[in-house]
């Protein structure tokens, strides 16, 4: 992807249709500043709608996941088809948050191939959960990075986007983030794993994202020298303003 990367997390807000429409009708007044990134909105499904009502210009819609169920009788649950139909273009797969309800390594594998499948761009989310001194969750992040890319083609990888998100700093504040210096030392060593996974050159051509508490306050480090390539925001994204700030902090990177 030529443009840096933007992907808001809306996870299971805003609370009401109303207050979704509001932030909608915020963020419309920056469009063109958003038009200059590649910004992706994984709403709430049932906000799914009115995102790409008011938001298309500015914006791709993006799903929070996907269920692997092909059409059928599945109540309750929502397929890939549908998802597509309503233009999603990325999918977050592997987020901590479904890691945490059981979702294992191999069914983001799965997950990962049904979506290049559907030519919808898969952003994987991989993380360590705690850091300790003597670097073990190096080797964490290589066993998860390797299990979730499992079976996946050097040929598919032009669309994937890997976010790096360690659980440990996820929902919190810029205060508590992952410092500059340690995000750069990860981006290295995740790119050195998918160097070993799929070769060099194809590795390089990978984007590589930060989650986990970017704020308007931390966002201007964590982009620069870091190898990121864009973010994946949470809470900060449910605020016009800070979204706003955040998108500006990329652009002047
Ligand atoms: P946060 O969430 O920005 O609120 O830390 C990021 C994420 O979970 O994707």
């Amino acid at each position: 992807m030529s443009k840096l990367i933007l992907v808001a997390n809306w996870k299971n807000h805003p609370s009401s249709l109303e207050e979704a429409k509001g932030l909608l009708k915020e963020m419309g007044k920056k469009k063109e500043l958003y038009k200059k990134l590649a910004l992706f909105i994984a709403p709430p499904l049932p906000y799914m709608e009115s995102v790409s009502e008011r938001a298309a210009s500015f914006s791709k819609l993006a799903a929070q996941d996907i269920t692997l169920v092909p059409k059928g009788n599945y109540t309750g649950l929502v397929s890939l088809d549908i998802l597509k139909s309503f233009g999603a273009r990325l999918a977050i797969l592997g987020h901590s948050e479904r890691r945490a309800m059981g979702e294992t390594s191999e069914e983001v594998s799965q997950k990962i191939k049904a979506v290049l499948r559907a030519g919808i761009v898969p952003l994987v989310c991989v993380g360590e959960n705690e850091r300790d001194k003597d670097g073990d969750h190096f080797e964490f992040l290589r066993g998860e990075i390797k299990q979730s890319l499992a079976g996946v083609s050097k040929q598919s990888t032009s669309s994937l986007i890997i976010a790096y998100e360690p659980v440990w700093v996820i929902g919190k504040s810029a205060k508590d983030a992952l410092l500059p210096g340690d995000l750069a030392q990860s981006v290295i060593f995740i790119k050195k794993v998918l160097s070993d996974i799929f070769g060099r050159n194809t590795a390089d051509k990978i984007s590589i994202v930060y989650g986990g508490s970017v704020e308007p306050t931390n966002a201007g480090a964590l982009v620069k020298e870091t190898g990121v390539a864009g973010f994946l925001v949470g809470h900060a994204s449910l605020r016009a303003k800070w979204l706003e700030e955040i998108a500006n902090s990329l652009i002047s990177k």
